[in-house]
Formats: C-alpha cells, structure tokens, sequence
C-alpha cells in the first residue's frame, strides 16, 4: 500500500500532483443540480471487493498563517465492480459542503486523492447462500449497488436480484436507470455471465416528492404490501431471501426493524447471515 506524502510548508502549494495517493479523473456527467458520477485511474495495486468503499478527496484550502494543505477526505462507495481496470464513484454535491462544494467542479485530467484502503458490509462474503437478493437503496446509496450489479457473483449466487432505489424527484432516479439499461447491451457482461443475465434483475424505482409511476417511500410500499404485488414475490423470508441496505439513518433503521420482523439476521464479514446495511451518509 503507498502512504501519503507528508505536507509541510515548502510542498504545500504543489502537493496534489505529486501525492502517491493521487489519482487521474477520466470522466464526468452531471446528472442534477445535486448528483453527478466520475470516473478516475484505479492504483495498479487496488484490491477490493465489489460494494466496498474507500476514502477519497482533495487537498483543503490552504491554512491562512501556515499555508499548509491538509487533505479533505470522505468515504465513497466504489461504484464500478471488482473488475474494472477504472474506478467510478457516483457523487452528491452538497454547496456547503466542505469536500463536495470543490468535487463537483473536478475536470478530466484533475487528481484526486484516493486512500487505497476498502472496506464495508456490503460484500457477498456477509451473506449466507439464497435464492434472491435485494438491494435497497435511497439517494446515492445506489452507488454500492452500481458495483454489485455488475459484479458477475451477484449472477452466479442467486436466481433473481431485485433492487429497489427511492428517491425525492424523478432526475435522481437516472444515474440508476441508465446503468441498468447499459447492461442490457454489455457484451462483455453477457459474455462473461451469460447472455440475458440482466432478466434476473428486477428494477423498482420510486420517488416522494415528484410525480412518477410509482409513488412512495419503499418501506411503505412494502408495509402495505403494494411492492411485493407489484414485484409478484413473496415478502422476504430467512429460507430463500438476502439484502443489502444503503440509505439514510431512519431509512436503514426502518428496513431493519422490518427485517427483524421477517425473521432476517443481520451479517457481517465475520458473520455470514440474511442481510447487511451501510449508511450512504452520515447525520
Ligand atoms: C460508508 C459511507 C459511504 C459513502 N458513500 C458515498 C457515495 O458513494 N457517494 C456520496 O455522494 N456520498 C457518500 N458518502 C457521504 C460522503 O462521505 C460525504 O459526506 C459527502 O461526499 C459530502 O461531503 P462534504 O464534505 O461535501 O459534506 P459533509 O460535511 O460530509 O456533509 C454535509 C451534509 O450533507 C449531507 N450529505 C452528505 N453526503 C450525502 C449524500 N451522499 N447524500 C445526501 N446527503 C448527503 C448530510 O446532511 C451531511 O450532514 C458516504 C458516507 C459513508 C459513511
Ligand atoms: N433531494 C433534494 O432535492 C434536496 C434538495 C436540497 C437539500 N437536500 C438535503 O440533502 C439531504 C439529503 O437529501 P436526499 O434527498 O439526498 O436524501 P434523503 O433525505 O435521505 O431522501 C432520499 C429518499 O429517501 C426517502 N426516505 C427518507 N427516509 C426514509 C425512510 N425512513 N424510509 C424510507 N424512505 C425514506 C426520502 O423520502 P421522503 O421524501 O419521504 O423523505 C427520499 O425519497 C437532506 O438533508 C436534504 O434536506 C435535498
């Protein structure tokens, strides 16, 4: 693993190109006003597992007095599976956010700073053997499933994979949707999996806040019982059911407390069992 460069006063002012850590920025698309996706170099020497997260960033302003930069790091899902010779990370832009209000404004070519160092819950090792799995996620909270979805075990493990994604508005849902789409026409993926691997995917959108066909939180929609007539599957049971959880705080502890109900546990490396959670953010 490469270490940082230490930043004192005479490499202050330069020590983003020349930083170890530093990785190229190879594509950008800005989705909304509040959500865009890039891609970057992958270190030859990073291993991670699909759904795993990193710390990346950008040198902070320079102090007043000293004029010394210190790194301004975050945690960021790995969008891109395992495999990918690229990294992509899909990215909210917060304006007063201290990292996300530069992030957003990064061009091809720019560096970043990438901690070479995954983690997280969201790996198929957590889970025991199913049938199904389900991803739920809410804002960028999709950004793990981004990975898993084009992750070739995910096919191999289970029959059928549902990922449920809820959102405020309609133009948050298209980082998502077009993924998704993509996979349908990615000869490698078809190849490699299989061709058609893509119809065990089940896709369920939703939005709160503006009108789209299907209109709800997915916690409600599943205590009502709408979601599984809609998806013609069973709620979720320890026997044949997996998920994974990617969302705010209430999000997370809501599904949780629903899981428990179906008799699900929640796993961990350490501990295989029926579900996993991640926050997409922390509050
Ligand atoms: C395990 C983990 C994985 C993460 N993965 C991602 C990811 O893949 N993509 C991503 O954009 N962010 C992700 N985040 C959030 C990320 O670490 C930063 O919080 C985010 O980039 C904003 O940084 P900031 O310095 O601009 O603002 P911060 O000071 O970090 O956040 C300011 C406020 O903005 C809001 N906020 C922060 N992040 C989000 C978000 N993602 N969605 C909605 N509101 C948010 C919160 O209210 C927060 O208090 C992750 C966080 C964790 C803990
Ligand atoms: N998205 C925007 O347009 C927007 C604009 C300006 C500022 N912000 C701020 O940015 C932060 C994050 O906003 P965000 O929209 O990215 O994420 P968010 O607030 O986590 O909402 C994302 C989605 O999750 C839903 N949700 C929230 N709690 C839930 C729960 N317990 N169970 C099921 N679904 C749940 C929301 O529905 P509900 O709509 O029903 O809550 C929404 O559809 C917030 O602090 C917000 O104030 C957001």
């Amino acid at each position: 693993m490469t270490e940082q460069t230490p930043v004192n006063e005479t490499t202050a002012v330069k020590a983003t190109p020349t930083l170890p850590d530093a990785q190229t920025v190879t594509e950008i698309e800005h989705y909304t006003d509040r959500l865009f996706r890039f891609r970057c170099t992958r270190p030859a020497s990073l291993r991670f597992r699909s759904g795993e997260f990193v710390m990346i960033g950008l040198m902070g302003d320079p102090h007043p007095e000293t004029g010394k930069q210190k790194p301004l790091l975050r945690a960021y899902s790995i969008a891109s599976p395992s495999w990918d010779e690229e990294l992509e990370f899909y990215s909210i832009k917060v304006q007063d956010g201290p990292l996300t209000s530069k992030l957003q404004h990064i061009q091809p070519g720019d560096k970043i700073i990438l901690r070479p160092k995954p983690v997280g819950t969201l790996v198929h090792d957590a889970l025991l053997p199913g049938k199904r799995i389900w991803f739920f996620a809410t804002g960028t909270g999709f950004a793990p499933f981004a990975s898993l979805l084009r992750e070739p075990q995910t096919y191999e493990d289970y029959d059928e994979v549902i990922i449920t994604h809820t959102c405020r508005e309609v133009g948050e849902l298209t980082y998502g949707r077009d993924l998704i789409e993509s996979l349908k026409h990615d000869e490698l993926l078809n190849e490699v999996i299989g061709e058609g691997f893509w119809k065990k995917i089940k896709y369920y959108p939703t939005t709160t806040r503006e009108e789209s066909p299907k209109m709800g939180r997915i916690t409600d929609l599943m205590k009502s019982g709408e979601a599984f007539k809609d998806l013609d599957v069973e709620p979720l049971n320890p026997e044949s059911d997996r998920a994974m959880i990617c969302g705010n705080l209430a999000f997370n502890l809501e599904l949780k407390e629903m899981f428990e109900e179906y008799g699900l546990e929640e796993g961990a490396n350490s501990k295989p069992a029926h579900y996993v959670v991640e926050k997409a953010f922390l509050d």
